[in-house]
Formats: structure tokens, sequence, C-alpha cells
């Protein structure tokens, strides 16, 4: 797994931070479902859902209600999730938009992804849509913050369904031999 880690300060609407923003930018692929879309217009073709009204968003509803009435397996090749990272946060810093219950949210994002399709999830922990799905984990992003602020996460995995495993980690070490030939990226 590409290991990727860069200071950079904590914002209430995460992609505000130019680094950031850059490296979902870069890690993104084809048409993007932004669920928890907060403020932040990225630069590729994304369909934006967030549950506040007053959000720049496509679609103001429920990011689980969302993927379950509105997404067919195709329409998306990436799905990224930034929600509030806790039940505090959601009350203190987004007027009480509170995330989807996240196991619910994986078992439906797990119905529409295809083969390829990423999944990048934001968060202080590292749960994510995880290999007893077939989801691999490619690329780990570590923020740190300063001071005594814990870190942020993300995690890019990709689906890849029904390989054996030799093919699995065919899949493990392409994505290796990927994160050193692009040990480049500044951020
Ligand atoms: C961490 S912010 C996302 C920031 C965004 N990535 C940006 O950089 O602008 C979380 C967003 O999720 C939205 N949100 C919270 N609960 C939600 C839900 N259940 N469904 C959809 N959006 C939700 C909030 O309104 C807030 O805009």
């Amino acid at each position: 797994m590409k290991i990727t880690y860069f200071k950079a300060p904590i914002k209430r609407y995460t992609f505000e931070v130019p680094s950031i923003r850059k490296w979902v930018e870069e890690n993104v692929e084809g048409r993007v479902l932004n669920l928890f879309a907060g403020v932040t217009k990225l630069a590729c073709e994304e369909v934006r859902v967030d549950s506040n009204p007053e959000m720049p968003a496509d679609f103001h509803m429920d990011a689980l209600d969302y993927v379950q009435s509105e997404v067919q397996g195709g329409d998306f090749q990436t799905f990224l999730l930034d929600p509030p990272y806790a039940f505090r946060k959601s009350m203190t810093k987004y007027q009480g938009h509170v995330m989807s219950n996240f196991k619910l949210l994986k078992n439906a994002i797990i119905e529409v992804v295809e083969e390829g399709n990423i999944v990048i999830t934001f968060g202080y922990h590292s749960v994510c849509m995880g290999q007893k799905y077939n989801f691999f984990q490619e690329h780990l992003l570590v923020l740190g913050h300063g001071g005594a602020q814990h870190d942020t996460l993300a995690i890019k995995e990709r689906f890849v369904p029904n390989v054996d495993a030799p093919s699995r980690l065919k899949v493990k070490r392409l994505a290796e031999l990927e994160s050193i030939l692009s040990q480049t990226n500044t951020y």
C-alpha cells in the first residue's frame, strides 16, 4: 500500500486546504459521487450530495438515501466519503447534520460498485470498505495537523471482486509498484 504523509491545517471543510484538495483530485477516477460534498467544488466530474440545503450540492439529501434511491451500478467510478468525523462534530460544526450509518452506507455502496471502482474514505480511524468485501487498500493518506491534534486519515480502496488469491497478490504488488513509481508527488 502506498502511504503519503503531509502536514495540513485542520478545516471544517476539509478540501478547502489546497494540498488535500490536490491529493483528492489526483486520486479520483472518472465520474465522482461526492456524498458529503460541503463547500469545496472539485476539479473533476462530480455529483455533489449534502444534506445541508445551504451547501452547493446537486442533491440536498441524506447520503444513504441518495445511494439507495438514485444510484445504479456503473453510474460512478469513484465514491468519495468525507462525513463529519464524530457525532459531536456534527452538532458543533455541521448544524446537526449527522453522518448516515456507515454500515448501511457501505452495504448500499456494495450494491452499486463495479470492478475497478474506487472508494475514498476520510476519518479519524481506518474504518473503510474492507478486504472482506473485496476492496483493496491502495493508498493511505495521513494528515498531520500539529500540536496535540490527532491526525486525519484517508483511505483509497479499489473494488476487485472475483479474483483468486494469486491475482489478489498481483493487484497488491501492482499497487506497490505504482506507489514506488509515483513517489515524486508534492503537496
Ligand atoms: C467534513 S464536511 C465535508 C467537507 C467537504 N469535503 C469539503 O471539503 O467541503 C461534512 C459534510 O457532510 C454533510 N453531511 C452531514 N451528514 C450528512 C448526511 N447524512 N448526508 C449527506 N451529507 C451530510 C455536512 O453538511 C457537511 O457539509
